[in-house]
């Protein structure tokens, strides 16, 4: 399955496609488009040993030159620390524009690799292969880029998109369950988006959530579809200051979450899923969900087993001062997007610090399991 993405403003465009048989595609990719280049290869270190000797298959046989750069997975990866090991690679083994970064792993990866190819030497192709379900339906695609700083979520970053995504779900099959259910988190994101996405994703959760027997055919039409629905939303405002803001629903919460316990006690999607359930509670208290609806959203998201209460210990204070630095403030103002119906999602300003405590208080004593 193929599907390209040309945001109006940008000069990129990514070419984004779901194949069973990625070594010999990417060895095809390469000889076609980047021969006798230099590659860095930035890697998750999990999935290079677990796949070292197929991942090695397209370069051995390639007229490219390699370097390898393996990293960890996982939230300190994002770092300045690990950007300025990534531009000493680039700059000892004379990297040049028109030379290419890939990027093997999941999101953090992903993010990482994306934001050093933006700004080497202003900007240097790459492509990203996805292997967890959260880059595969949502990080890698988009082309948002970024590192954490000071305990602040993406606060450095960029938009610059990969030439291709190459996404194979063969990759998934050795992720933890931990792992494989946070990209769950965002999935259920696009379901609350999308009426249509809504229902087939109701319909299947049982499929889709069954780990050691995966149906690849629904898998990859779920997967097509959330990367269609981003899409949709990125295509046109691509810079982040309209449509695309809906993407954020859940993110609010979840990346102060994130900041709140160091990036170690929750994976994206745990977090975000918490702030979806918060943000369709403050819709249905501020009157703009009917009650039949949040109970829905509420029964989709217990289908797949989430534990989205928030801890009682919980300092609400030091969430509202992370709200208040996360990069989605305007003007001052906490922004949060809520829903008035499910794929109707909109985003409002318009609530008190006060209120959002108050939210927050309820939220930690109401017991939603
Ligand atoms: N750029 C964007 O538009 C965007 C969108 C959503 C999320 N994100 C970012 O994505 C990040 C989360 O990504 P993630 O959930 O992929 O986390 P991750 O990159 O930390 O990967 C999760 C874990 O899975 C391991 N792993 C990766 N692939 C594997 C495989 N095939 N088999 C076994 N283990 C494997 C990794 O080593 C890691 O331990 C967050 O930093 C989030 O902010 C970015």
């Amino acid at each position: 399955m193929k599907l390209v993405i040309e945001p109006v403003r940008s000069k990129r465009r990514s070419v984004i496609e779901i194949t069973s048989d990625i070594y010999p595609k990417l060895a095809q990719i390469l000889e076609d488009n980047y021969h006798s280049r230099k590659v860095l290869l930035i890697i998750d270190q999990t999935v290079f040993a677990i796949y070292d000797k197929e991942i090695s298959q397209p370069f051995a046989e390639s007229s490219l030159q390699q370097t390898f750069f393996k990293i960890p997975g996982g939230e300190a990866t994002k770092s300045v620390d690990y950007l300025l090991k990534g531009y000493k690679k680039l700059i000892e083994n004379n990297f040049s524009r028109d030379d290419l970064i890939i990027a093997i792993g999941g999101g953090t990866v992903g993010d990482l690799a994306g934001y050093l190819a933006s700004t080497y030497q202003r900007g240097i192709s790459y492509i990203q292969v996805p292997t967890t379900l959260l880059a595969q339906i949502d990080s890698s695609v988009g082309g948002k880029t970024a590192i954490n700083y000071q305990n602040k979520k993406n606060v450095i970053g960029s938009i610059y998109h990969p030439d291709q995504v190459l996404i194979d779900l063969k990759f998934l099959e050795t992720l933890t369950n931990r792992d494989f259910n946070s990209g769950l988190g965002e999935l259920i994101k696009y379901a609350l988006l999308d009426n249509n996405f809504y229902h087939l994703l109701n319909k299947s959760c049982a499929e889709i959530i069954k780990r050691n027997d995966f149906n690849q055919q629904l898998l990859s039409e779920v997967i097509y579809q959330a990367l269609r629905i981003k899409n949709n939303y990125v295509r046109f405002d691509q810079d982040d200051f309209g449509k695309r803001r809906m993407l954020n629903l859940g993110h609010t919460l979840g990346h102060a979450l994130e900041s709140y316990t160091d990036f170690k006690d929750y994976r994206h999607g745990e977090g975000v899923i918490i702030g979806i359930v918060f943000a369709a509670y403050i819709s249905l208290k501020e009157n703009r969900l009917s009650s039949t609806k949040f109970d829905e959203i509420l029964s989709l998201i217990k289908k797949f087993n989430f534990d989205f209460n928030l801890p009682k210990k919980l300092d609400v204070s030091k969430i509202i001062e992370l709200m208040k630095s996360d990069k989605k403030v305007r003007s001052g103002k906490i922004n949060f997007i809520l829903l008035k119906d499910i794929g109707e999602p909109f985003v409002t300003d318009q609530l008190t610090e006060e209120k959002i405590s108050d939210y927050l208080e309820d939220l930690k004593c109401l017991k939603l399991v």
